[in-house]
């Protein structure tokens, strides 16, 4: 299959352009496209073939559930079946944006898209590209991350085509994500809110509407390992590049002396070494990458940093984490599943 590009401006949408990918969805089609998180791989949320080639195209395991991409608020009632108080609450703080709703889901929406559950995973992205996009399809929109099944989620247009060249029909290239990591995941079907995955709007931002929201413990688990997780999406091998990485914690100074100490330690071995710091740091290694100063721009840097490591053949990679709250708890969460359990405290 070839898979065509169409790149889209953000800021002056060219909805002729647009309208051909519209058609491809519309018609059962999978197609990328940019949100403010990273890119989706989209498919007819209604269509239950066309949602089975998102699984097949990105090789993901048919027991992870989708999320289901809306245009409109009101478009919310065609996928859950009860709205609670506590969702119409987060909806008028952060739909549309970085936060997906689990809900109970309605009958019209297939076990495919929910991997069997009776719950189903709802967001409103506030990108343009992607609220056109859904718009002009005239059909909420199934889409996981663009990538391959396992590995870091792609946040430009180029990284999807690495992924998902030949294998679906059409990348629309918005340029880079603006947020870098996914959406913040929060479970509305119990007692009380619980965040079963951080992301693009930060926990104490959800706390702030709804006080006695709380963190599924599997959130910052180190191992892959867990047994029965409430979001099935938690159990699985993540944001894995081809180079094993390392993440070193803890307060700077201990933190650059050990990833000092650990790439002599490399180096010695033979082996290719990579950096990813906060800030710009000095280590003796093939691929320093800085992942900026602050969570907010590590998170956006983060995705694309992994990939660029496989790019240049590096064996191995450390990674800086100092902890932060805020857009810290998503970078933690992705930098340990990134590490397989693979951390370090200094
Ligand atoms: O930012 C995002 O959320 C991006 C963009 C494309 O919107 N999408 C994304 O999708 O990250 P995906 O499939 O890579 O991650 C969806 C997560 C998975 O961990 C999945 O297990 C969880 O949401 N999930 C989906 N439906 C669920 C449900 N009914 N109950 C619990 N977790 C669910
Ligand atoms: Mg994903």
């Amino acid at each position: 299959m070839e898979t065509k590009i169409i790149p889209i401006n953000e800021n002056h949408i060219d909805r002729e352009a647009l309208r051909p990918a519209a058609e491809i969805l519309a018609s059962g089609g999978l197609v990328a496209f940019p949100t403010e998180t990273v890119y989706g791989l989209g498919a007819n949320a209604l269509d239950e073939e066309a949602v089975q080639n998102i699984f097949k195209a990105k090789g993901r395991p048919s027991d992870n559930p989708l999320i289901v991409h809306i245009a409109e608020k009101a478009d919310i009632l065609s996928i859950a079946a009860q709205i609670p108080k506590t969702a119409e609450m987060l909806m008028d703080a952060f739909f549309p944006g970085p936060l997906t709703l689990i809900l109970p889901k309605r009958e019209e929406i297939s076990s495919v898209v929910t991997a069997g559950l009776s719950s189903v995973a709802v967001r409103m992205p506030v990108h343009p590209v992607a609220r056109e996009l859904i718009r002009l399809a005239g059909v909420p929109v199934a889409a996981p991350s663009a990538n391959l099944s396992g590995k870091p989620s792609p946040t430009e247009a180029r990284y999807v085509a690495e992924d998902m060249d030949g294998r679906i029909d059409a990348i629309i290239d918005g340029g880079a994500c603006s947020v870098g990591v996914e959406s913040t995941v929060v479970d509305l079907t119990g007692s009380h809110a619980v965040l079963l995955r951080p992301g693009g709007v930060t926990f104490e931002q959800i706390q702030a509407i709804l006080p006695d929201a709380e963190i599924d413990r599997h959130v910052l688990c180190q191992v892959t390992a867990i047994e029965k997780p409430k979001s099935p999406g938690m159990k699985y091998k993540h944001y894995a590049p081809d180079a094993e990485v390392t993440v070193v914690e803890g307060e700077e100074g201990k933190v650059h002396e050990r990833i000092t100490h650990l790439c002599h330690e490399a180096k010695k071995d033979g082996k290719r070494v990579g950096v990813l710091s906060m800030g710009k740091k000095h280590y003796r290694a093939d691929c320093v990458l800085s992942g900026g100063t602050t969570s907010r721009e590590y998170a956006k840097r983060l995705f694309s940093a992994l990939r660029e490591f496989d790019k240049r053949n590096i064996d191995i990679v450390f990674v800086e984490y100092k902890e932060e709250g805020g857009m810290g708890l998503a970078v933690k969460n992705r930098l340990y599943k990134s590490a397989g359990g693979n951390v370090i405290h200094v």
